[in-house]
């Protein structure tokens, strides 16, 4: 409490009392004297201790509070909150975690042998890329536009894709404009300009737990305090959402709201309105990673939040990698009119621009309609895939007594396992007998041990997926059993007489 009483305001200075006293506080904070989630006094007993009137205490606080530097709780005064420090003030004091995020990414990074049945990879294989197509539209855009293919591109990206790409989201529900759209170089990097547009180190993010692991990796370089808040099977808990959203108001809270990764869980519609009306009430924005809303096998609901955003809150991220191929390093974002400028410097000052020959090609085969075909033709493959991985999850995993929620979509299916076991040891195991899963530590801001895991039907072959779960169920035995045993075992006393 001594820093209150050390503050020294003067009534000859120019700048209002308020003011200073909003400055002197707000440097104790930035400095950490004054820490996060600490009570401020009651307005009452500041005001005498610095022999002013109530109103400047009042008037402090409100600017404290407008700035991100305090927030109240209704009925027991205020307190202090995370952000935003200003990054100057902020950077000595917040980690920037390299090294950990480069092992993040890397583990991200599956080495498969050729023996190996990954369930791990949620890449499609290469056999499912339209290379034909693609090559015949290379040919044309370099036949068509020569050097020009080459040179440095708008960073917003070619204009004439950015119009296609206009008429491609129509057909998902999203009315935009060719201005609201920014080329990317794959939606990693679009979590990445968004990140480096909007966050400081300190601030806040809110993440789902589990999440996507590059999305932590990004915003955990950007040096964020990231909350994650645990997904249910018809997406976040909402009560749990608002009330860290009451307490800590971020900038941005970063979802998957349709067959999200790991998890292959979706918001039911009633939750995704309810997060855009929250957006609304506390006046974030959402980065919304649509990575596949595209595969929904029965027509499940897969309904954008961006389709249903009326009042402009939601960044949109398309990646094009689950669906097309993830070597072309193409998406798109689709942006609120004042997130544009950020983004868009964000975005120079990363690459540029992206592969202008890509973009022109790309735009060829959206204008064609040829992607139509593939996604109709992805769909069929995965669908095939997706059944006999439920059926073969049923009749070999379940009765393990592991607990599962079938995504009707997209490619992951997420496993868990009593709240006892360790799926990191699960992945020893199963990799011994040449079976590849994700741990579910891999998904998580902590990194720490889980029991779910993660299997993805991306790169394994229809024949290939029975075997492949029967052998992994074997492995789950023998590492349940090896563990009962392991209690059985311990605390077990022969008595010495
Ligand atoms: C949820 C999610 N977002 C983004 C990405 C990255 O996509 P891209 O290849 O378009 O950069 C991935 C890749 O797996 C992902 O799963």
């Amino acid at each position: 409490m001594g820093y209150y009483e050390e503050i020294k305001l003067s009534k000859k200075s120019e700048q209002h009392l308020y003011v200073q006293l909003y400055d002197a506080i707000k440097n104790h904070i930035i400095q950490g004297t004054i820490k996060a989630d600490e009570k401020l006094p009651p307005i009452r007993q500041l005001a005498e201790i610095l022999c002013v009137n109530n109103a400047t205490v009042v008037k402090a606080y409100e600017l404290l509070e407008q700035e991100g530097y305090v927030y109240k709780r209704v009925g027991s005064g205020t307190f202090v909150s995370l952000k935003p420090y200003p990054l100057s003030a902020a950077i000595e004091s917040v980690r920037l975690p390299v090294d950990e995020d480069l092992s993040l990414m890397n583990r991200g990074q599956i080495q498969i042998q050729e023996h190996m049945v990954s369930f791990a990879s949620a890449t499609p294989t290469p056999d499912l890329f339209p290379v034909d197509d693609f090559q015949i539209l290379l040919n044309e855009v370099l036949n068509r536009d020569k050097g020009n293919a080459f040179g440095y591109q708008e960073s917003q990206g070619y204009f004439p894709l950015r119009e296609s790409l206009v008429a491609y989201m129509r057909q998902y529900g999203i009315e935009t404009k060719s201005e609201n759209i920014q080329v990317i170089s794959g939606a990693q990097q679009g979590i990445d300009v968004i990140a480096k547009a909007f966050i400081n180190p300190g601030d806040v993010v809110i993440l789902e737990k589990p999440t996507y692991t590059g999305a932590i990796a990004t915003f955990k370089s950007r040096g964020a305090k990231i909350i994650d808040i645990p997904i249910r099977e018809d997406g976040l808990d909402i009560e749990a959402l608002e009330a860290v959203i009451e307490k800590y108001r971020p900038n941005l809270i970063y979802l998957m709201p349709n067959f999200q990764n790991p998890t292959g869980y979706s918001y039911s519609r009633e939750k995704k309105q309810r997060v855009l009306s929250l957006a609304q009430q506390y006046s974030f924005h959402i980065v919304e990673d649509d990575y596949l809303s595209d595969l929904s096998f029965y027509h499940t609901e897969n309904t954008t939040l961006k389709s249903m955003d009326q009042q402009d809150h939601v960044i949109y991220i398309k990646s094009f990698s689950k669906i097309f191929m993830p070597g072309l390093r193409l998406g798109f974002l689709v942006l609120p009119e004042k997130a544009y400028p950020r983004i868009l410097a964000a975005k120079h000052a990363s690459d540029i621009s992206t592969s202008g020959l890509i973009q022109r090609a790309f735009d060829l085969y959206l204008r064609n309609g040829i992607w139509k075909k593939h996604i109709h033709y992805m769909e069929n493959i995965y669908k095939e895939r997706y059944e006999i991985m439920d059926q073969v999850i049923r009749k070999y995993i379940l009765p393990l007594g592991i607990t599962y929620h079938p995504p009707l979509g997209g490619l992951n299916f997420w496993l868990c396992l009593n709240e006892k076991f360790s799926t990191n040891q699960l992945y020893n195991m199963a990799v011994k007998k040449n079976i590849l899963i994700v741990p579910g530590s891999l998904f998580s801001v902590d990194q720490k041990d889980s029991n779910c895991f993660r299997l993805s039907i991306a790169a394994v072959y229809p024949e290939q997926i029975e075997p492949g779960i029967q052998a992994l169920s074997e492995v789950i035995k023998e590492y349940i059993e090896s563990k009962d045993n392991k209690k059985r075992n311990t605390g077990v006393y022969t008595p010495l007489l």
